[in-house]
């Protein structure tokens, strides 16, 4: 109760913060006053825009929650909706910082990009090592579906139900999930969320697939046969964790025409461009240029919905633990301060109508014009 009391607490004062910053901002007076947010410069252009969040620096670091709800129009929790987090014993949920993140989302009018319901990472060990029959393994699918979309329904725009699932030669990876049920888990998956959430938008979400190759083309045909045999599947999702190198921008537009001509949306994931270190101001050019060019290839595609980061503040990111010598791959720096690529995203954005022209956004179809789901009900404060 108490825990509960200082989460709603927390989200909160994020929210009067927010609020604050921002009026302080209209009216010309923060260091920022020739900027506006992300957040409504993207919504002229009809996408979301935001980053992967951890829970501990929502709540423990004011200055994150501030640029968060300041900035951005939609967050994907970075773990605590993953299995091991959130379903971390067969009979026991763990809700708390799911709903704190669902709930700040809901005090800033942000949306969540829901991650993830399938996956082969980051599995309790009481799923990961039991023995259930390919029943069981059906049935625990379904339930823990039903009880975390359920929970969340209405308040989630899209969901990544199936996470990585392809290998790079387009075969189906080897997972607990495709050994214990067969490939039929995919369906079944897609299925059930839209079961428990008939709104939401459910997305096939995996990493290497942004250029036309024997990934992508695995994936292709994985999602076209989902959507004839009716399957409930809405998009698919690029999470480019990339380079300086950046990617081959013309295979990329051209695969994502090829998955938008069968009708579903697409969805930059988890974008994040490391650098080795030592940062250097040349590097930061070029990272910057990158940001920018995937920008770009998402607004020249009218499928396109949203572009997210994984993560915001060079403080709070994957890519030094994960990649060691790299770092530094996302727009704002460990001091909150913007980074040359965040002024070549706001720089992308302003193109596409003149500040102060936003119209509230709505639900709109794949290849219909480009438009966002805007009515996400809040989840109450108090538990
Ligand atoms: C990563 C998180 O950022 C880390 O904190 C965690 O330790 C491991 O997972 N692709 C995904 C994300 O879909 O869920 C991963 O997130 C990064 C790669």
């Amino acid at each position: 109760m108490i825990q509960h009391r200082r989460i709603r607490d927390a989200v909160v004062l994020a929210a009067c913060w927010s609020i604050a910053l921002f009026e302080i901002s209209a009216h010309g007076q923060s260091t920022n006053s020739d900027l506006s947010p992300l957040r409504d410069l993207a919504s002229q252009c009809g996408i979301w825009i935001g980053p992967a969040v951890a829970y501990g620096p929502l709540i423990g670091e004011a200055i994150y929650a501030d640029t968060l709800g300041r900035e951005f129009s939609i967050l994907t929790p970075e773990n605590d909706m993953k299995w091991a987090p959130i379903h971390p014993q067969q009979f026991q949920y763990s809700f708390d910082r799911a709903d704190a993140l669902v709930a700040f989302a809901g005090a800033n009018g942000m949306t969540v990009h829901g991650h993830t319901l399938v996956w082969h990472n980051q599995i309790p060990s009481w799923l990961s090592s039991g023995s259930f029959t390919r029943d069981e393994m059906i049935d625990i699918l379904r339930d823990h579906i039903h009880t975390v979309v359920g929970r969340y329904s209405g308040a989630i725009a899209a969901w990544d139900v199936v996470n990585e699932a392809v290998n790079d030669d387009g075969s189906l990876r080897s997972t607990l999930w495709l050994t214990s049920i067969g490939p039929e888990y995919l369906d079944l998956a897609f299925q059930f969320t839209s079961d428990a959430d008939p709104n939401a938008r459910l997305v096939y979400n995996d990493y290497g697939n942004e250029s036309i190759n024997a990934k992508s083309n695995g994936i292709y045909d994985l999602v076209s046969g989902m959507l004839v045999r009716g399957i409930p599947i809405h998009g698919v999702g690029f999470q480019l964790h990339i380079t300086l190198a950046g990617i081959n921008l013309a295979s990329f537009a051209q695969n994502m025409q090829r998955f938008a001509d069968l009708g579903l949306e697409i969805y930059i994931t988890e974008l994040d461009v490391r650098m080795q270190l030592p940062v250097t101001p040349e590097k930061l050019a070029t990272q910057a240029n990158v940001y920018a060019e995937i920008l770009k290839a998402c607004l020249a595609q009218p499928a396109c919905r949203a572009f997210q980061m994984w993560g915001f503040t060079d403080g709070h990111s994957w890519v030094p633990s994960s990649f060691p010598g790299y770092g530094a791959a996302l727009i704002f720096d460990e001091a909150y301060q913007p980074k040359p690529a965040y002024d070549a995203l706001a720089q992308g954005l302003r193109k596409c109508a003149p500040v102060g022209a936003a119209t509230a956004p709505s639900f709109g179809s794949a290849n219909g014009s480009r438009s966002l789901g805007g009515a996400i009900r809040p989840l109450p404060l108090a538990y």
